[in-house]
């Protein structure tokens, strides 16, 4: 495994730390020191180091700026009130952050050394880790093209780093539900694209119509697939969840969906508790019909940075589907409330999803 070197940010690197854990918002204050590290052609990664959160420095033909060449991960270190550190499942986004790099012509990482990294600047940041249930250091794996040349092929030379972030909770709507806006004009993905990869473009191809969606009031966009536009694919930032009747429905992995490692938590836990759960799919049309006929009693969205979020309103072609009243669905709290009590060992762990940060 590669070295180490690591360099502690001195007190005028430092950054200021956010006081009151109630208000942090989503990613905008990071903590005092990154991980780092390099990779060239015929030499791989090297120069692993920990040093003091700092701007990077990119040739203006850096690869990625012009050609998207760069994927990320997002995950989550919860404090327990005992004072331990968890992770949840942290090897399911190593696995998916080589499979993103495979799609994209990148370099893969060793899923121990990506722990073994993570650790050690958990260890430095530790303090930088809210306390409050609720609130987390969420932790930004990124790998960018860095070769500076102008050629349409992947890069020779790559970047590697992992920044952290104490954050509350992803939408200012919070454990409440949320309005979303399906569209049919705009499509995020399509079958064979680079939907299911974590790769930069597929959230830029995104913005546009979360704007239209946001300025009609809506907190973000529901995708449909990208051919017939008529079946349900996900939700910005989140898979998306049904409850019909007394059965969960999820639309499968096809390719153009990012699979999700709390869905993945989701279909296991329900499966678990006895509930039929079905990776089907489902179009947008059996959904509002659903709703009409009242069979359609809870929808909610899944996703790392928003953990559970139920949907309370659907929005599409003129017409506005109330979800359970608009308020919390049994099911989403019982799935919230299982997965954030796993995650801050407050519940047990039946599958071996947390993993323990040695702090000391
Ligand atoms: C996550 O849920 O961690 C994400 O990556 C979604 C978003 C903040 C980009």
């Amino acid at each position: 495994m590669l070295d180490i070197e690591i360099q502690p940010a001195d007190d005028s690197q430092k950054r200021p730390k956010p006081e009151d854990e109630n208000k942090l918002v989503f990613g905008t204050v990071f903590s005092d020191h990154m991980f780092i590290m390099n990779y060239d052609e015929g030499k791989g990664w090297h120069s692993a180091r920990i040093v003091p959160y700092h701007p990077l420095s990119l040739d203006p033909a850096t690869m990625v700026l012009h050609y998207g060449q760069g994927i990320f991960e997002g995950l989550k270190a919860y404090r327990c009130h005992d004072g331990r550190v968890n992770l949840f499942r942290p090897g399911k986004n190593w696995e998916r952050f080589n499979r993103s790099a495979r799609r994209m012509c990148m370099p893969e990482i060793d899923p121990d050394f990506q722990t073994h990294a993570l650790e050690q600047l958990l260890r430095l940041d530790v303090d930088w880790i809210p306390k409050k249930k609720g609130t987390s250091l969420y932790i930004r794996p990124t790998m960018l093209a860095t070769e500076a040349a102008l050629g349409v092929r992947p890069a020779k030379q790559y970047v590697y780093y992992i920044i952290t972030s104490p954050v509350g909770p992803y939408y200012p709507e919070g454990f409440n539900p949320v309005k979303i806006y399906v569209t049919d004009k705009y499509v995020r993905a399509v079958r064979g694209g680079v939907g299911e990869a974590k790769t930069l473009g597929n959230y830029a191809a995104s913005l546009y119509a979360a704007e239209e969606a946001k300025k009609k009031g809506y907190t973000q966009v529901l995708w449909l697939d990208g051919v017939e536009r008529r079946y349900v694919e996900e939700v910005g930032t989140m898979n998306i969840f049904f409850r019909i009747g007394d059965e969960l429905i999820t639309p499968p992995l096809t390719g153009s969906i990012l699979p999700g490692i709390t869905r993945d938590s989701v279909i296991h836990l329900a499966k678990h508790w006895g509930i039929p759960v079905h990776e089907r799919p489902i179009t947008i049309g059996e959904v509002i019909e659903k709703a009409k006929t009242g069979e359609l009693k809870e929808c909610f969205g899944t996703g790392t940075a928003a953990v559970i979020s139920p949907v309370g309103e659907l929005y599409y072609k003129g017409e506005t589907c109330v979800i359970n009243n608009g308020t919390v669905g049994e099911w989403s709290k019982r799935f919230y409330d299982e997965i954030v009590g796993i995650q801050y060992g407050e519940k047990n762990d039946p599958f071996g999803w947390i993993h323990q940060v040695p702090i000391n």
